[in-house]
C-alpha cells in the first residue's frame, strides 16, 4: 500500500475451499495452509507490485484477533523479515484494518459495481472517491464481530455497541448450513434470496428495546423452529426475509446511532458489508454518505492492515521484536 490508500498489489491466498466440506474453518488446517502459503503470497505481491524491498518503508501485520496459529504464523514471517531488512515493524487489530478497507481507493470499475449495488435507493447516498471524514461511525460486521464504532479521528475509537450472542456473519453460515445451503453462507444465502419475498417470515428482530446491542441467536432459532415445523419452506423466501430481518436490525441501530452522534459518515466493512441487501438498505435510511469497501477490501485482505498501520508508522508508532499475537484482542 502505498500513502496508506493506494493499493499496489493486492493478493489472497483464499482457504474457503479447504475448509468448506468442514462447514467452517479447521484451524488446524488453517494454520497449516498459512504456512504453506506465506512466503509464496509475499512474492507474489512483489511481482504483482512491480517494486522489490527497496521499495518498503516498513512492515505491517495482524496481531489479532483470531487463530492463534494462523496469527503466529503471520506475526513470526513479518519478524524475520522486518529484522532482516531492518524496516520497522507493525502490528495491526485486525478490526482496525477492516475499518481501513475504506481508505482504500477502489478501481474505477469497483466504484461503479458498488454504485449500481445501490442504483435506485433514494439519494445514492455513497461516497467513493474522497478520504473518509471523521467522526465516522464502523458498521463492522464479520464471521467473528459485530460492532459499531465510533472513529473520532485516525487511532482514537469508542465502542457504542456489539453483539450479545453470535455475529452478523456466523448467523449467515448458520443458516444456511440450516437451509442445507453451502459455507460460506453469506454469499449462499444471497444467491438463493434472488426474488424472495423479504416480508414471506416474520422473523424476530433482536434487542428491539436493546439500545445499540445486537443479538442474531434468537433470529436463527427463529428460523430452525419454522424449517422444523413446515419440514419444507420456500428457499427464497426464506433467504430474503432472513437477510432482511438482519440488515433491518443492523441499519436501524446504526442510523440511530449515527444521528444521535453527529457523524459525518458511516463505514460499513467486513465481510458480511458485501451483502446487497445490507448496502441498500443503508443507503436508503442513512442520513449522511455511506462508504462501501469493494468486495476484495471487505473480506479479509492484507491491503488494509497496510492502510492501518501507514497511519499509525505516520504517528511515529512501531511494534518491536516482543510483539505477541492476540487471539481475543479487542479494539476498544
Ligand atoms: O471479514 P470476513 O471475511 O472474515 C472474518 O470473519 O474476519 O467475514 C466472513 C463472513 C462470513 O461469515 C461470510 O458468510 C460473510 O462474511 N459474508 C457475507 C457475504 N459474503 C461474505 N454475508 C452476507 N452476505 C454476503 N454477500
Ligand atoms: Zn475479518
Amino acid at each position: 500500500v502505498g500513502d496508506g490508500r493506494n493499493v499496489v498489489s493486492s493478493v489472497v491466498s483464499s482457504q474457503v475451499d479447504l475448509h468448506r466440506r468442514f462447514g467452517g474453518v479447521v484451524p488446524e488446517i488453517a494454520s497449516r495452509q498459512h504456512m504453506k502459503m506465506m512466503l509464496p503470497v509475499v512474492q507474489e505481491a512483489f511481482d504483482e507490485a512491480g517494486t522489490s524491498w527497496d521499495g518498503v518503508d516498513a512492515v505491517a501485520v495482524t496481531k489479532g484477533p483470531g487463530l492463534a496459529g494462523a496469527l503466529l504464523v503471520g506475526v513470526n514471517t513479518a519478524k524475520a523479515l522486518a529484522l532482516a531488512r531492518g524496516l520497522p515493524l507493525l502490528g495491526v487489530d485486525h478490526m482496525e484494518g477492516h475499518i481501513y478497507g475504506n481508505w482504500l481507493v477502489p478501481r474505477a470499475d469497483e466504484a461503479a459495481a458498488i454504485r449500481a449495488t445501490v442504483a435506485g435507493t433514494p439519494g445514492e447516498n455513497l461516497d467513493l472517491a474522497s478520504e473518509p471524514r471523521f467522526p465516522l461511525l464502523c458498521l463492522i460486521v464479520s464471521g467473528g464481530h459485530t460492532e459499531l464504532v465510533l472513529a473520532r479521528d485516525h487511532g482514537d475509537y469508542a465502542l457504542v455497541g456489539q453483539t450479545r450472542d453470535d455475529a452478523a456473519g456466523e448467523a449467515f453460515d448458520k443458516v444456511a448450513r440450516l437451509l442445507g445451503l453451502s459455507y460460506p453462507g453469506g454469499p449462499s444465502i444471497q444467491r438463493a434470496a434472488e426474488g424472495g419475498n423479504p416480508a414471506a417470515f416474520a422473523l424476530p428482530r433482536g434487542m428491539g428495546q436493546g439500545g445499540y446491542e445486537f443479538s442474531f441467536s434468537g433470529l436463527k432459532t427463529a428460523v430452525a423452529r419454522i424449517v422444523e415445523k413446515q419440514g419444507e419452506v420456500d428457499l427464497a423466501d426464506m433467504a430474503a426475509s432472513f437477510e432482511q430481518a438482519v440488515a433491518d436490525v443492523l441499519v436501524s441501530k446504526t442510523v440511530t446511532a449515527a444521528r444521535k452522534l453527529g457523524v459525518r459518515q458511516i463505514a460499513l466493512a467486513g465481510g458480511v458489508a458485501a451483502n446487497l441487501r445490507l448496502r441498500r438498505l443503508l443507503c436508503e435510511r442513512s442520513p449522511v454518505p455511506v462508504r462501501i469497501p469493494p468486495l476484495r477490501f471487505c473480506t479479509d485482505n492484507a491491503a488494509m492492515i497496510g492502510s492501518a498501520a501507514y497511519y499509525r508508522l505516520r504517528r511515529d508508532e512501531r511494534s518491536d521484536m516482543s510483539l505477541d499475537v492476540y487471539p481475543s484482542l479487542r479494539l476498544v
